[in-house]
């Protein structure tokens, strides 16, 4: 009997969010232009697990498809790019984790879920430091040889720096706090939940070299510019953004021409991410063709591998602490279905063990690497 009041009081619960919130799909629909608040966020949880994506997902019906070979979404979480939206899945992403600011890691320390890099080890951050590999990852970007090179020519100039999908610039604030503290770092994303994150706890006044900014639907995206003027920053970075992650393609073309506009002569693009070994092919012959020259070039993918193992244990604490503040996940029968479908979507994004994305790390067919491309005068 308790078990029905409990059931009726969710639906009940259930539909009236859904009344006022009517929700939109959550992996195409929702804008990165909204910071969707905790009652939105219950409202478009119900209605996503109550609806049939959920079993087609699962692999109950014919309708997902994969990026091929022998990946299946309900065992790797694999997912054709067609099927969703990034913009959309970040709108929740992003919304969840500012709803859940106190997850628990293994070590037993409160954190805020802020870094979507999830990098690579060894790391020379402590070990219960539960972001420590994306950490190692910002902090070996923006300190390559070409970087540091460039920055003691600079001397006591400060460096001007502009990053592209910054999520919610902890990498960024990494960098202005202890990494090139004098730096003037402009933090830029579509992502509006992202940004206000960065301005509650990143860009705050005790971090006056960070700025935080949106850019509506992204830089590039139909000839949007950053907001810089020509040929006025020294390093442009971009860690684990999702450029390039199937070809070089418009989008990507876009990026790379405003990041040539904005860098100075000799200016820096710092560029590290796990995409298609094929993709780093096409990109060492598309950014020549724009006037960029390659001068460093490192594969972490070997360290990103052991960085996904050894942060095993915290991030299946994080998946479950991320989906545990939804009442729909405690409903019989829809709960733990829809828990497995919101735990493979967000383990195959973050390239966990078991998951397609880590897999094809392991297998080469992606390669983990951090660059440094120099813009020739
Ligand atoms: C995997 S997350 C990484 C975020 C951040 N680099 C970090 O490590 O936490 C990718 C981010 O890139 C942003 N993004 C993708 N393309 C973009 C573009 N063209 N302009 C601005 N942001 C973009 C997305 O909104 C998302 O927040």
């Amino acid at each position: 009997m308790g078990v029905l009041k409990n059931v009726g009081a969710l639906v009940a619960i259930g539909a009236v969010l859904i009344a006022i919130f009517p929700p939109p799909d959550v992996l195409s629909g929702l804008s990165s232009n909204h910071d969707h608040g905790p009652l939105e966020i219950q409202a478009i949880m119900t209605a996503f697990c109550l609806s049939p994506i959920i079993g087609t997902l699962l692999g109950e019906r014919e309708g997902i498809d994969t990026t091929g070979g022998d990946f299946k979404f309900e065992e790797d979480g694999d997912i054709e790019n067609d099927e969703y939206a990034q913009a959309s899945i970040y709108a929740i992403l992003y919304a969840m984790y500012k709803n859940t600011p106190n997850l628990i890691s293994p070590h037993g320390k409160t954190y805020q879920f802020t870094f979507n890099t999830w990098g690579f080890a060894p790391s020379p951050y402590p070990e219960d430091d539960p972001q420590r590999h994306g950490k190692a990852a910002y902090a070996g970007l923006v300190t390559q040889p070409a970087a540091l090179e460039y920055k003691k020519k600079l001397g006591d100039t400060p460096l001007e720096i502009v990053e592209i999908g910054c999520g919610t610039a902890a990498g960024a604030n990494l960098i202005t706090r202890e990494v090139h503290p004098t730096a003037h770092y402009l933090a830029l994303d579509m992502q509006q939940a992202a940004i206000n994150t960065c301005n509650a706890i990143h860009a705050t006044e005790d971090n006056p070299g960070l700025t935080c900014k949106v850019v509506p639907n992204g830089v590039g995206n139909g000839g949007n510019q950053a907001p810089v003027k020509d040929s006025s920053i020294d390093f442009v970075v971009i860690s684990e953004t999702h450029i390039a992650d199937i070809e070089i393609g418009d989008l990507e073309k876009e990026i790379f021409t405003e990041i040539r506009r904005i860098l100075k002569p000799n200016g820096l693009f710092l560029w590290g991410n796990a995409i298609p070994t094929r993709v780093w092919e096409q990109a060492d012959v598309e950014l020549p063709k724009l006037g960029f020259e390659l001068v460093n070039n490192k594969n972490h993918t070997e360290g990103a591998v052991i960085a996904r193992d050894e942060d095993k244990e915290r991030v299946d604490m994080v998946m479950d602490q991320l989906l545990e503040p939804y009442y729909i996940m405690n409903a019989p029968y829809f709960g733990p279905r829809c828990h497995k479908v919101g735990e493979r979507l967000i383990a195959n994004f973050y390239r966990h063990p078991g998951t397609a994305l880590y897999l094809k790390m392991v297998t080469g067919y992606d390669s983990y690497m951090h660059q440094a491309w120099r813009i020739k005068k």
